[in-house]
């Protein structure tokens, strides 16, 4: 009887090799830092995350080689063997990820390292259909015409869209097919390709590949105008933390520092976090008088908590203030007021939970509001001190990303807590979240692996 064929490994190589010219930086594109880390981290993290994935190997440009050399040492990355220098072309790249390949049968993923939306579902999709064919492409339709052009810039034909489909990663192969495929090609002198499977196409006619469907989120980052649109898809996944279905995390053992926690929001912080088992430490001006835009207040409350417990893995500020007139009108007084809540306190408390935060690998949770996009007349100075959280947020994020710090930022919709009936008097129950939903939503925040998301919660 045959023995029963032990699954073929899978192989995943991660594309790097290339500059992003067009991104136009000074940094090779995938290590720009969107939603706090460097794209091909996210790419990375989001293949190492896939059960069918064996192994990975990152081909790397290989000026910037050494911007990757935290990926050996973080313990994070169990599946990745080795980061080897990329070639000239993407071709080349290719040609050396095969050569540093072993010469056993497998099944191998090309992904680009700019395509950090990769997702599960066309990753199985991809290896599933190595089991029937030995080339794998990924594609989707094209909501746009495409049409080719002659020398002169003029129609020269119309395919039908219908049948078009552009091209995506990944591009998954028997190892050995995509071997001979460039075998054959390295024999032809003019040779030319953007990808993999064009390289089967062209030389190994007769192999059919087959075609996995993409998604409109994986797409590539390649102008300047991806990297915003890349920025927005992520916030756009953080919101699955909101969502009705997502569960309490289980915060047993952690220590929670609530800045505000008192009432509003930060009391239903506290709240749901002791009911998730956390010791939870909520700071306030009426309850504690803690000042949260002194740093010797500040400071005593950290320490109060870490005397207490060993240790601090969250801290979460929802205190600030919000007066409503006309920035002409406002008293001298209310302007400092504002900015010191709002925007020093937030400064403060992350310059002094930083410490603490890195021993636990924890986060820091912060709060802005929608006007933080466009500032309203009326809350001139609340819609800055919020924009500037934001930006805060996301800077924290780069910069504490080494030290595995999280720092997010949470955005209520209008939400009935007490410091908005004061400003705005009693408004229907059915158009205001409840304090509860939203203190849900920061519990799961501040336990995600995200880090410089805003993460907006919605009626
Ligand atoms: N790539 C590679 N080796 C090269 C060139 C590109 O591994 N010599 C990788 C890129 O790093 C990227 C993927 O192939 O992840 C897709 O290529 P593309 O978007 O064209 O990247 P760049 O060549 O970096 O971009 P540009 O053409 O704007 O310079």
């Amino acid at each position: 009887m045959a023995e029963a064929m032990s699954p073929m490994k899978t192989v995943a190589v991660i594309l790097a090799g290339g500059i992003g010219v067009r991104v136009g930086l000074d940094v090779p594109k995938q290590l720009i830092k969107i939603a706090g880390k460097a794209i091909v981290v996210h790419t990375l993290e989001a293949v190492e995350h896939n059960a069918n994935i064996d192994e990975i190997i990152i081909m790397m440009n290989a000026e910037s080689i050494h911007e990757l050399d935290h990926l050996h040492t973080s313990g994070q990355f169990s599946k990745l063997t080795r980061i080897l220098p990329g070639g000239e072309t993407r071709n080349d790249t290719t040609k050396l990820a095969l050569a540093a390949l072993p010469d056993d049968e497998c099944k191998v993923l090309f992904h680009d390292a700019v395509r950090p939306f990769i997702d599960d579902r066309i990753i199985d999709d991809c290896v599933a259909a190595l089991d029937s064919y030995d080339a794998v492409d990924t594609a989707i339709r094209s909501a746009d015409t495409i049409i080719q052009v002659d020398d002169d810039g003029c129609i020269s034909d119309m395919p039908d869209r219908s049948i078009l489909r552009r091209g995506q990663t990944p591009q998954a192969f028997k190892i050995s097919t995509i071997r001979e495929a460039y075998e054959i090609a390295s024999g032809d002198p003019g040779f030319k390709a953007t990808d993999d499977c064009g390289v089967i196409f062209k030389y190994l006619p007769d192999t059919k590949i087959y075609v996995v469907e993409g998604t409109s989120e994986n797409m590539k980052v390649t102008e300047p105008i991806d990297i915003h649109i890349a920025d927005k898809i992520f916030q756009l996944q953080s919101k699955s933390l909101s969502s009705e279905s997502a569960e309490t995390p289980d915060l047993t053992r952690k220590t929670v520092v609530v800045f505000g926690g008192s009432y509003g929001i930060g009391k239903s912080i506290a709240d749901v976090a002791e009911g998730a088992g956390a010791r939870v430490f909520a700071f306030s001006r009426s309850a504690t008088d803690t000042d949260v835009t002194s740093r010797s207040s500040v400071r005593k409350a950290l320490h109060e908590a870490h005397g207490a417990t060993g240790s601090i893995d969250y801290v979460i500020l929802t205190a600030g203030v919000l007066s409503v007139a006309p920035l002409v009108k406002a008293p001298k007084k209310q302007i400092k007021r504002t900015i010191k809540t709002n925007l020093t306190a937030p400064a403060i408390i992350a310059q002094e939970a930083f410490d603490f935060l890195k021993e636990s690998q924890g986060s820091l949770t912060f709060f802005t509001s929608s006007s933080y996009t466009r500032g309203r007349a009326g809350y001139s100075l609340y819609s800055a001190t919020k924009a500037g959280v934001v930006n805060l947020t996301q800077a924290l994020a780069e910069e504490w990303a080494d030290e595995h710090v999280r720092v997010n930022c949470v955005n209520p919709q209008r939400t009935h807590t007490p410091m908005r009936t004061q400003a705005f008097g009693e408004e229907p129950d059915n158009t205001l979240l409840s304090a509860e939903l939203v203190a849900e939503v920061s519990a799961r925040v501040m336990d995600s692996p995200m880090t410089g998301q805003v993460i907006s919660v919605r009626l």
